[in-house]
């Protein structure tokens, strides 16, 4: 599988950290010493699959191919617009991707991960010659305002990648999931549905907003993602120095840099831009690697390692030759 094209696109309204000081008790210092975060974007009013139809057409256009050529998309996200239709298909409409097979995948911030190997398991079995992958989350749609635990991580976004079958382009993948470890971080538990068919009149916000249990995730996620990094670099059969950049689940500075000790490889590998993003869930990874690519930091033949870990809980790792 080869990427040809990518895109990203972030909402115009800028929240800083002061901005939340104002609603929550917390401050700039705290949120930057403990997070990296100095921002994010929260969207007035934009949906997931408006986000995501941006973010796509400039990855489409990135590749010189045009919306009737796609075949499959494929878009991860954990706040689709609705129920039903899914949100890919609101996409093929926006973008006019008439001949696409479209559908969501659900995976909270590993969710791009997921979706580019499904996309390359599609392809490497030529059921489809090319595919769309998008990942785009409207988080702030389940962040409960009033929660300084868990509202000052988050941002909207969106990030897409336009990829192609190639026999001759190494991709490899590495994945895990653990739901016995799901209540670490939820959203959504209860639904309209669910509270007219129960007679429910009163709803707590953590019944329909993000609950999570930071430190656990903290303590998950520097375990987990050198563990599956380290494994996907063996599998494909490179050195983890030939490596040239390594794109991480923008969540948190500090799982960078323990990650990349725990590797032992230089931070300068790990580009970081959640200080401008906050941790946009299944856009993070899409929309990073979009920048990387912009900045000219990538050229033909680079190798890649991108990897995300989130909600499920679920983790993965892909290298990637570009
Ligand atoms: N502003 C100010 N104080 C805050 C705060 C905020 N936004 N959020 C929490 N605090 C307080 C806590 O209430 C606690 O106070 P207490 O000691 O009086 O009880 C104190 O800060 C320390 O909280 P703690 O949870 O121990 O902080 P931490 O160092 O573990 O950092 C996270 C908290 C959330 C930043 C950190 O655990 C983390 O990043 N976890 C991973 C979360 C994540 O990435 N989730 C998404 C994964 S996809």
């Amino acid at each position: 599988m080869e990427i040809l094209g990518t895109g990203s696109y972030l909402p115009e309204r800028v929240i800083s950290n002061d901005d939340l000081s104002k609603i929550v008790e917390t401050n700039d210092e705290w949120i930057v010493s403990r997070t990296g975060i100095k921002q994010r974007r929260i969207s007035d009013g934009e949906t997931t699959s408006q986000m995501a139809a941006k973010a796509a057409l400039e990855a489409l256009n990135d590749a010189g191919v045009k919306p009737e050529e796609v075949e499959l998309i494929l878009l991860a996200t954990m706040t689709g617009d609705e129920a039903m239709p899914n949100t890919a298909c609101k996409v093929q409409q926006v973008i006019n991707a008439v001949n696409a097979t479209c559908l969501d995948i659900s995976a909270a911030c590993t969710g791009f991960v997921f979706a580019l190997n499904t996309a390359n398991a599609y392809l490497s079995s030529g059921m489809y010659q090319n595919a769309l992958v998008i990942g785009a989350d409207t988080v702030s749609k389940v962040i409960n305002w009033s929660d300084r635990g868990t509202c000052v991580l988050f941002g909207d976004g969106a990030g897409a990648a336009f990829v192609k079958a190639n026999s001759e382009k190494a991709y490899v993948s590495m994945t895990g999931s653990d739901g016995a470890q799901g209540d670490v971080l939820q959203a959504g538990k209860i639904s309209l549905s669910n509270l007219l068919m129960q007679g429910e009149v009163s709803v707590e916000p953590d019944d329909y907003y993000m609950t999570m249990n930071g430190q656990k995730v903290f303590q998950f996620a520097v375990r987990k993602v050198p563990e599956v990094v380290r494994q996907v670099v063996e599998k494909a059969g490179v050195s983890m120095d030939e490596i040239d950049y390594f794109l991480l689940h923008q969540a948190n500075v500090r799982i960078i840099a323990s990650v990349a000790k725990r590797l032992g490889v230089p931070v300068e590998k790990m580009p970081v831009n959640l200080d401008k993003y906050g941790n946009t869930s299944a856009a993070s990874v899409a929309i990073l690697l979009n920048e990387v690519r912009r900045e000219g930091k990538l050229k033909k033949g680079s190798k890649v390692v991108i990897a995300g870990f989130g909600g499920g809980l679920t983790w993965g790792a892909s290298y990637i030759e570009l």
